[in-house]
């Protein structure tokens, strides 16, 4: 027997007004990546021949927001949303008679594609069901006296006897090209929603004699569709929960699981651990023996063994050296690469800088557009003026330097090893290496007897 080959139909051209945004509907995130890349990714563990992706409402943005997603994908406007059947129906044209056709909606992010299998080895139509405590909301399936599956009645269509069955429809269809194409075709639009329900070809199949299973979804809430905020919510969380087992297993410490998020990549050493509420976005590496305060958020970032984050970090496109400590309340910036054993203390703010090991900005700092060397201290207050309005200019800081506090360094500027600059100095002119440079009012003027302002009544 030949296998017919996998056409995967995803059904992404809703409003998704229940939203109540802007945004398309399988644009809106879930772990930072929209609904619709997860529900290709789905597609794609199947292999299937081809990828229909029917979009409609906010096509251009969402053709934009996969601009490169691959020439497996064919592309198909429904230009008016009149339901998931003549969804389905525009999509058929280019899908052979041979094929075996698989529907996903591009609002079920979360399924797993290997409770998809079943649905693929079913002979005739294979509809994905699942026992509900809550239906509302879904259609239900409908079984006769002999408990065959006769039919799907939607919500609204549906009689209070109806309304009480608990079986849905997760809304994941599978079935032959040829069979799909001669059902869809006779759809009517005659129901409470005015639509042409996909849901529909159940019962025309019954009618036809053709084979129909109803394939046990098992664990529901994989394929809990996405209408609301709260159930886009709630698909965000299982998500993040699932990563956060996996990443557990792998020896992950987490504080709390269900307050951690991974909006990219992460992968971990040995003996890591996060505490509550960490964000982690894009593609994050830590070494070793890493720990992160709590709210703290890293987006790319590199991080090596036995580096110490404390709460409330804000760190973005850095490299931290081993044994470093940061926070709490630092922010590094793009291109800030710190050495071995730095430490940055609170409301320190470092860009494009790199600091050699063991220097240490411990309070209220600004280093940007800096190469500073090894075993420097740069005191409370201290800040690179690198900006002239117009240009960017870079500050060169060379080994075991002191910064005294509250000096601003006007770039272009350098400071040689072993400088020293004398707390509240101005340096605009390149400090000698070795020497102390000071630049303050000389003389410290004293007014005895000096009277405080009152206040004026
Ligand atoms: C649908 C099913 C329902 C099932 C539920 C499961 C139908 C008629 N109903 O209802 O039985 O219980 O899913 O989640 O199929 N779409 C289009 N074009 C359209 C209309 C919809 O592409 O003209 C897309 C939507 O973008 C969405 C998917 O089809 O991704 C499902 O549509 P939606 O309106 O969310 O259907 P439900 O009311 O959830
Ligand atoms: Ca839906």
């Amino acid at each position: 027997m030949t296998v017919a080959p996998l056409h995967v139909v995803i059904l992404a051209a809703g409003k998704g007004s229940r939203l109540h945004s802007d945004l398309p509907k399988v644009l809106h995130p879930v772990g930072g990546k929209p609904m619709l890349a997860h529900v290709i990714a789905q597609a794609r563990a199947l292999a299937p021949a081809a990828l229909h992706l029917v979009i409609g409402h906010g096509a251009d943005r969402v053709r934009a927001a996969f601009a490169d997603v691959g020439d497996d994908v064919h592309w198909v406007v429904q230009h008016e949303q009149l339901g998931t059947g003549h969804a389905v129906a525009q999509a058929l044209p280019a899908i052979p008679d041979a094929a075996r056709v698989l529907v996903l909606c591009g609002d079920v992010p979360t399924a797993p594609a290997q409770a998809l299998l079943p649905m693929l080895a079913a002979r005739g139509l294979a509809l994905l069901t699942a026992q509900l405590d809550d239906p509302s909301g879904y259609g239900r399936i409908l079984r006769g006296s002999d408990g065959a599956v006769v039919g799907i009645v939607e919500h609204r269509d549906a009689s209070p006897a109806q309304r009480a069955i608990g079986e849905i429809n997760t809304g994941i269809v599978a079935a032959p090209a040829s069979r799909l194409r001669d059902w869809v075709a006779r759809l009517h639009c005659g129901n409470a929603g005015g639509e042409y329900y996909l849901t529909d070809v159940v019962a025309l199949a019954v009618a036809d004699g053709d084979a129909v299973t109803a394939v046990d979804a098992g664990d529901y809430r994989w394929f809990e569709g996405v209408n609301t905020r709260a159930q886009l919510a709630a698909a965000e969380r299982r998500y993040q929960l699932a990563q956060a087992d996996g990443l557990m297993a792998a020896g992950l410490g987490l504080a709390d699981p269900a307050r951690f998020d991974l909006r990219g990549t992460l992968s971990v050493g040995r003996d890591c651990w996060l505490d509550v509420g960490v964000i982690i976005e894009g593609e994050v590496k830590l070494g070793n023996e890493v720990r992160v305060g709590a709210y703290s958020v890293l987006r790319n970032v590199e991080v090596g063994d036995g580096v110490q984050i404390e709460s409330h970090c804000v760190i973005d496109g850095a490299y931290i050296g081993a044994q470093a400590t940061i926070g709490p309340f630092a922010r590094l910036r793009p291109g800030a690469m710190l050495g071995q054993q730095v430490h940055i203390g609170n409301f320190v703010e470092i860009k494009k800088a790199r600091l050699g090991d063991r220097s240490k900005a411990g309070h209220l700092a600004y280093l940007g557009d800096a190469q500073i060397g090894e075993d420097v201290n740069i005191g409370a207050g201290v800040i690179t003026c690198n900006y002239d309005g117009v240009n960017k200019h870079s500050t060169v800081i060379g080994d075991r330097a002191f910064i005294g506090t509250d000096s601003q360094l006007v770039a272009p500027v350098r400071v040689g090893d072993d400088a020293y600059i004398a707390a509240g100095s101005t340096i605009s002119r390149d400090a000698p290496a070795g020497a102390l440079s000071i630049c303050r009012a000389r003389e410290q003027r004293v007014v005895p007897g000096w009277k405080r302002p009152q206040k004026s009544s």
